[in-house]
């Protein structure tokens, strides 16, 4: 007791720990199945005025190419009903900026680190390999999925036979990094996509990445993007990314990662129960900067609610 009048300052209620929800893809171990998604977390460290950042289970990068790329010219953003249109590009420092001027921060951060790997040309994406794999990065995402480059990108992920001719070599020279390779939704047929990359050697599989869309200025009378096309994502794309998840749960025996417009801890359980080993959120940490923190709390809710122990018992397939 003392005797100052002033009123105490209330302290607020101390932070529950968040719940330990381990998962292992490939033989990596994440603390919980909620990954930031690549192209809206930056590196990491840009968030961490927002969130505890190191409470995510892994850091997906932003696209990183063999060399420095300025990304798109004009207009790079366009919200749309409960979506969002992008032509960001591929802008990115190049891979050995980014093993010299980035890891070292994003690995202090503590979450599984993911790079994500994008090229024009399947020699590009084989030097970027091996430049990651002699680095400190847990897993390699490849992504032949980007809608939003000329060359190369999403044109290896339309059809199988292109899939495998990038995969194989990626694989070969990833040597012992995990390889995870990222489907695109605009593929005709994804499931025989997806058995050509597990088959060159994916050791999983994340999906979607945005679906290619457009929008028109009409004050300009011309498409609002200069690239004309963009790559869509946000809440819009969920249900159709959701079904394709569980599609691809029939397809490949390898573990799924499941992405595509996930706000929240119900959107995020929706993918785990079709399947998916664990989930990554893009678009919706835009809009709350803290929304992994709160689907991490709200997965750990309904396990607990409903007695389930592990993550692995939630699939109802
Ligand atoms: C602004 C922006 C940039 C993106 N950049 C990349 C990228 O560099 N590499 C990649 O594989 N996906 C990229 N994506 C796709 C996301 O990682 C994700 O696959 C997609 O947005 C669907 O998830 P969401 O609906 O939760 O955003 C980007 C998405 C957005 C919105």
């Amino acid at each position: 007791m003392t005797n100052d009048p002033r009123p105490a300052t209330p302290v607020p209620p101390p932070e529950t720990a968040l719940p330990e929800l381990p998962v292992c893809i490939a033989g990596v171990r994440f603390k919980n199945p909620v990954i930031a998604a690549s192209g809206t977390f930056g590196y990491g460290r840009e968030y961490r005025p927002f969130l505890d950042v190191s409470a995510l289970g892994g850091i997906c990068t932003k696209g990183l190419t063999l060399h420095p790329r300025p990304g798109n010219r004009g207009r790079r953003l366009l919200e749309t009903p409960s979506g969002l249109l992008n032509s960001i590009g591929l802008e990115n420092p190049g891979i050995p900026a980014f093993i010299e001027g980035e890891l070292p921060a994003l690995r202090k951060l503590g979450p599984v680190v993911i790079a994500n790997l994008s090229g024009s040309t399947v020699e590009e994406y084989a030097e970027g390999a091996r430049l990651l794999d002699a680095a400190p990065v847990d897993m390699i995402e490849l992504n032949i999925s980007c809608p939003n480059v000329k060359a190369g990108g999403m044109a290896f992920g339309l059809e199988a036979e292109a899939a495998a001719s990038v995969v194989g070599p990626v694989r070969k020279a990833a040597g012992s990094t995990p390889l995870v390779v990222k489907l695109s939704p605009n593929a005709a047929d994804l499931a025989a996509v997806a058995r050509s990359c597990v088959n060159a050697g994916a050791d999983a599989l994340s999906l979607v990445n945005t679906f290619k869309a457009m929008a028109i200025d009409i004050y300009r009378r011309t498409p609002f993007f200069d690239h004309v096309t963009a790559g869509l994502s946000g809440p819009a794309i969920r249900p159709i990314a959701l079904r394709m998840v569980w599609e691809l749960g029939e397809a490949v025996k390898v573990p799924i990662i499941g992405l595509g417009g996930i706000a929240s801890a119900t959107d995020a359980l929706e993918f785990l129960l079709a399947g998916a080993r664990a989930i990554q959120v893009g678009s919706a940490t835009f809009a709350r900067p803290a929304v992994m923190v709160e689907i991490i709390r709200g997965i750990g809710d309904y396990m607990e609610e409903r007695g389930f122990s592990t993550l692995g018992e939630l699939s109802i397939r």
